[in-house]
């Protein structure tokens, strides 16, 4: 199995609390991967770190192999590492396809059929963002992430706010478009009906470090991780 994103080491701390300390991960191609673990574990900060949003950290990070440490954002984004932003929020009053067509130009005029079919956009191309349901709202977050086609997705609570229902249909959407594009997932979901329902794998952190990192039925009856998190977690 070839690593399609590889963090070793990975620091960042604020102020003197680590809120990483000392992250190792790797994430096999094609593999969708859960990250889960107690609120202020470090999940956004190991999210922000891999996709180069984050300032003053440590370690290094690999995209198939090559090294991109030193990366920008954008720059991560050209080489395939995407991530969901929540731009409906950023720019609410774009109609959706501009929203689109501008995450397309940047990228180098990507086509956006495949991707306007994919999560069922198409009736709503000419709505400004914020006159669209939260869901579509989601679904367009995703959308922007998927543009190009990335080779690794990041997604940091894709499916916040939304009801379970909806969160599975979501979940099912990823999960079947991954899986036709062959794009790697790093997805962090504290609903745990989604994250096992779509994981093949999952890694727990906890304050700030690797728990465990291992297969889902594994996940569900490790005693550390039930004691850190699943424990807290509505059946
Ligand atoms: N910008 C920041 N300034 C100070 N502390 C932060 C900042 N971002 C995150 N933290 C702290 O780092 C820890 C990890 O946060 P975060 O990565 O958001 O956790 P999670 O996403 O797992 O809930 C938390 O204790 C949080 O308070
Ligand atoms: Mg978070």
């Amino acid at each position: 199995m070839s690593i399609s994103l590889e963090g070793r080491g990975l620091h960042r701390s604020f102020g003197g609390f680590k809120a990483l300390d000392g992250v190792d991960i790797a994430v096999e191609a094609g593999q969708i991967r859960g990250l889960i673990g107690p609120n202020g574990a470090g999940k956004s900060t190991l999210i922000d770190v891999l996709s180069g949003r984050a300032d003053n950290w440590g370690g290094q990070i690999y995209l198939r192999g090559e090294e991109v440490t030193g990366l920008k954002v954008h720059e991560r984004r050209r080489r395939g590492l995407a991530r969901s932003f929540q731009r409906t929020n950023i720019f609410p009053a774009l109609a959706v396809g501009t929203q689109l067509t501008v995450a397309a130009r940047a990228l180098g005029n990507e086509g956006l059929d495949d991707v306007v079919e994919a999560l069922s956009l198409g009736h709503l191309l000419d709505r400004p963002a914020q006159q669209i349901s939260y869901g579509d709202q989601r679904r367009l977050d995703l959308a922007l992430a998927l543009v190009g086609r990335p080779e690794v997705l990041l997604l940091d609570e894709p499916a916040a706010g939304l009801t379970v229902e909806e969160s599975l249909q979501l979940a099912a959407i990823l999960r079947d478009l991954v899986k036709k594009w062959g794009v790697t997932v790093l997805i962090v979901e504290h609903d745990m009906e989604v994250i096992f329902s779509i994981c093949d794998r999952i890694t727990v952190l906890h304050l700030g470090k690797v728990l465990v990192d291992d297969l889902p039925d594994a996940i569900k009856t490790n005693p550390e991780v039930i004691s850190a998190y699943l424990g807290s977690q509505a059946p």
